[in-house]
């Protein structure tokens, strides 16, 4: 019996390691974490932890390019958002992290995969659903549904009975996940909508009264909708975002504070930053209002619409969401261009935009004389484009 254990190092998962050899036979314990860009300070002495904790081994996985190059870009070249304004961070990120932790499985011959979401949430759905459509034969372990602890406290007792350290504390308020992308919080205060978030709650961004009073420009170019350069300086993908993520944090841009509607039913509340991410859908919504003509918009937000839900509910791994992207795809080859925005006080403004591939003109949307566009020509287009309204109206049999 050989488990991977998808860990963070936090408490929870640090709890899930002893208790899967108590209920699982003594089991081997493999741990696995996905670096996707939380950062330096949640990677730092993890494998150590892992040991110290009880894993055998414990494989620490750099995802953070592929992250960005083969799941945000392709998500948010469909213009994906949940309910209104939710830009998917955690969500695009667990399809990747499933699979990297497959992988491990794979290669150290293990038979069952395990992870630390509760049972009340979407992430266990996410994973769970990506397990099934890459190795269905894998047992899934999900202790949080198994076990009786609830709180902290049961976890620290847990832990002290049997002699094992943790740093960890018994008051952590929220509940956070992070990549490069964003970052959510959940829980404490939050918990109740009537409770503003306090200052404590944010950590990716400045306050937007806090952020400085000049604007700052920055120029982004891109090509096939994937960013290029930030301030005329080539980057990679994750280089571009973390780029962005400083420059736009500073400025407080990209907080929201939602009551989200859960895959299992429940609605939560969570405050998530996602800055860099922002001025990408800035950027990117900028040349597509140039470059995209009207029915192609159109698909493109009906493709977004429906991406945004199959991110949601995890259904990365299917003949769907291949559909999906394939359908956007040629949309977003046609994204090429360069956009300089305006960061004031929380806000991220395209003010300045031009593309090779624009469709816009001077020329012809002005009400001068042009070549191409007749005035005359819009009378017997608007008839037949009413006609049915004026058949219906004058009621003839
Ligand atoms: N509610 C958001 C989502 O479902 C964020 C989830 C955060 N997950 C976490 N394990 N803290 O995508
Ligand atoms: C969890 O319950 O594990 C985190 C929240 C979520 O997955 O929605």
């Amino acid at each position: 019996k050989k488990v991977v254990l998808a860990y963070s190092g936090g408490l929870d998962t640090s709890a899930i390691i002893p208790w899967l050899k108590e209920t699982y036979d003594n089991c081997e314990i493999v741990a696995f974490c996905a670096d996707v860009g939380q950062g330096e300070a949640e990677l730092e002495g993890l494998h150590e932890k892992a040991i110290a904790s009880g894993a055998s081994e414990c494989h620490i996985v750099d995802l953070k390019e592929e992250l960005v190059a083969d799941y945000i870009y392709p998500t948010i070249a469909t213009g994906a958002i949940y309910e209104g304004t939710y830009l998917l961070g955690t969500s695009m990120a667990r399809p990747i992290i499933a699979k990297a932790q497959v992988e491990v499985a794979r290669k150290v011959g293990a038979d069952a995969v395990c992870h630390g979401c509760t049972g009340k949430g979407n992430d266990q759905v996410r994973f769970e659903g990506c397990f099934a459509a890459l190795a269905p034969d894998l047992k899934v372990i999900a202790p949080w549904r198994e076990w009786s602890m609830v709180s902290r406290e049961d976890l620290l007792d847990y832990l002290a009975e049997r002699n094992i350290k943790t740093t960890a504390s018994a008051t952590k308020i929220y509940s956070r996940d992070a990549n490069a992308w964003h970052i959510s919080h959940e829980g404490g205060e939050l918990e109740d909508p009537w409770n503003e978030p306090s200052k404590e709650v944010w950590t990716m961004t400045v306050a937007p009264e806090d952020a400085p009073d000049e604007p700052e420009y920055v120029s982004v170019e891109m090509q096939a909708g994937r960013i290029t350069k930030v301030n005329g300086e080539e980057l990679t993908p994750y280089g571009a975002l973390m780029a962005l993520n400083e420059i736009a944090g500073a400025h407080g841009v990209g907080r929201i504070d939602i009551t989200e509607n859960r895959l299992v039913g429940m609605k939560s509340r969570g405050c998530y930053e996602t800055p860099g991410g922002t001025v990408m859908f800035a950027a990117l919504r900028a040349i597509e209002e140039l470059v995209l003509d009207k029915s192609s918009r159109e698909w493109r937000e009906q493709v977004g619409a429906k991406m945004a839900h199959l991110v949601y509910d995890g259904r990365w791994f299917t003949p769907l969401c291949e559909s999906l992207l394939g359908a956007s795809q040629p949309l977003a080859n046609l994204l090429n261009g360069e956009v300089v925005l305006k960061l004031y006080k929380g806000q991220a403004q395209a003010v300045k935009k031009r593309s090779p591939n624009s469709l816009y003109s001077e020329e012809f949307a002005t009400f001068g004389e042009d070549e191409v566009y007749n005035q005359k020509d819009a009378e017997g287009f608007i008839r037949l484009y009413s006609l049915a309204s004026r058949i219906r109206a004058l009621n003839v049999k």
